[in-house]
């Protein structure tokens, strides 16, 4: 089994031991709290379940500002993106050392974690912006990511948490949602030597599709564990639950059910494009992936991105700051001319007239007229799933 991150013991922060768990939870009532944003909430959920391995748990000021700039800890540990807690208000716990996390996304805000708070920092404007444009590569507030995150405040508070929940993601998504402990679990049991991770955040759709099936074949794998987000998204994504009932339905017709795993883990998307990518090795690496596809603007928005610059940035880092692999994909369309979906750098023959390619917001016209995407596009199971869901709205 592949080594998880940072050649560290593997580290999981969910409290598994119900009694412990108990104990911690009567603890939290006499802690003074505070309820966290949903990016705070779902790194929790992320260090909970091991993705975030050997983190102990939110960083500080220094170690956000090292790890923007150099994509390293202060301690050496290879990370992309400061994984945070920060808040816009701290009344009742400014001089607390032990406090409890409410969770913000379920009602009544349930404690989901316990923290030993090292530090609370306030981060300055010129540090915001540094981190900022260090990860996304912009300040440009029309950037999801961007937006989210310059919003989250500007106290951090630090320190290293034990975590009590998986939020609602194990309620609401009690078939996908795995943590990197279940799916290392998983990949053990079945014996897979050579596993691969595919990220999407779209219902799969035909190119979507070949590009698993291309990278299962050339690199002859065991098994794909198609990954998906269940966290928030930006406004025009499809959510999580449609996604995973399209893909499910994908899985259940056209792949084959000994190589294929449907799961999903509990992060809200940055779209931090080349960065966010590098966190997604980091955390497949974790879950017991051994190759992840990076394909066309991975984890990318808009044109903020060049289409492959989340592949570039893997041949820039320094060697050994991960172990898995990446598979790096072309951009896949369907080809008039061989009648399949193929990469299309591997077809010299071919203008881009040869090719059936649709933007996101063309096929969300179609969907919403309640008419079935083109099967050179996307299966007409899926379709209609999506029909569905846009009537719906
Ligand atoms: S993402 O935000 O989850 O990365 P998306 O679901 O669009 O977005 O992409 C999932 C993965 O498939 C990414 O690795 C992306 O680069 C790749 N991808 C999506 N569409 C194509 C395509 N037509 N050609 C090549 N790669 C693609």
């Amino acid at each position: 089994m592949i080594q998880p991150h940072g050649n560290q013991n593997f580290l999981a922060l969910y409290e598994s031991d119900f009694d412990r768990r108990q104990t911690l939870l009567e603890e939290s009532r006499n802690l003074p709290s505070l309820v966290l944003n949903s990016a705070a909430a779902s790194n929790a959920v992320m260090l909970g379940g091991g993705y975030f391995s050997p983190l102990n748990g939110y960083m500080n000021i220094s170690d956000a500002l090292s790890v923007s700039k150099y994509m390293k800890t202060k301690n050496g540990l290879f990370w992309p993106i400061p994984i945070l807690n920060l808040a816009t208000n701290i009344n009742g716990i400014e001089r607390a050392s032990r406090i409890a996390l409410r969770d913000p996304n379920i009602q009544d805000n349930p404690v989901m974690a316990i923290m030993d708070v090292e530090d609370i920092e306030n981060i300055s404007s010129s540090d915001k912006d540094e981190i900022i444009k260090n990860i996304f590569g912009t300040l440009d507030h029309h950037h999801p990511g961007v937006r989210v995150f310059r919003n989250l405040g500007n106290f951090c508070i630090s320190g290293s948490i034990r975590v009590l929940s998986h939020s609602y993601f194990s309620l609401n998504h009690k078939n996908t949602y795995k943590t990197a402990v279940q799916l290392r679990e998983e990949i053990n049991r079945l014996g897979w030597k050579k596993i691969i991770a595919f990220q999407t955040r779209n219902p799969m759709h035909l190119a979507h599709e070949e590009l698993c099936r291309i990278a299962m074949d050339s690199l002859n794998a065991d098994g794909m564990i198609i990954h998906i987000p269940l966290g928030k998204l930006k406004q025009d994504d499809i959510p999580a639950h449609i996604r995973n009932k399209c893909i499910q339905k994908m899985i259940d017709v056209y792949f084959a059910s000994d190589s294929t795993i449907l799961s999903g883990y509990g992060f809200d998307m940055f779209y931090a494009g080349p960065r966010e990518a590098l966190l997604h090795a980091i955390f497949r690496q974790n879950m017991g992936a051994t190759h992840m596809i990076v394909g066309r603007d991975h984890a990318g928005v808009g044109s903020y991105y060049g289409p492959f610059d989340a592949q570039a940035v893997f041949d820039r880092l320094p060697n050994n700051s991960l172990k898995i692999q990446i598979f790096n994909a072309d951009h896949t369309a369907y080809s008039r001319k061989l009648n399949r979906v193929v990469m299309m750098n591997k077809v010299n023959d071919h203008t881009l007239d040869d090719f059936i390619i649709l933007s996101g917001n063309e096929m969300r016209k179609i969907l919403k007229s309640g008419t079935v995407l083109p099967e050179t596009i996307t299966r007409p199971e899926v379709s209609r799933i999506l029909i569905d869901y846009y009537r719906s709205l």
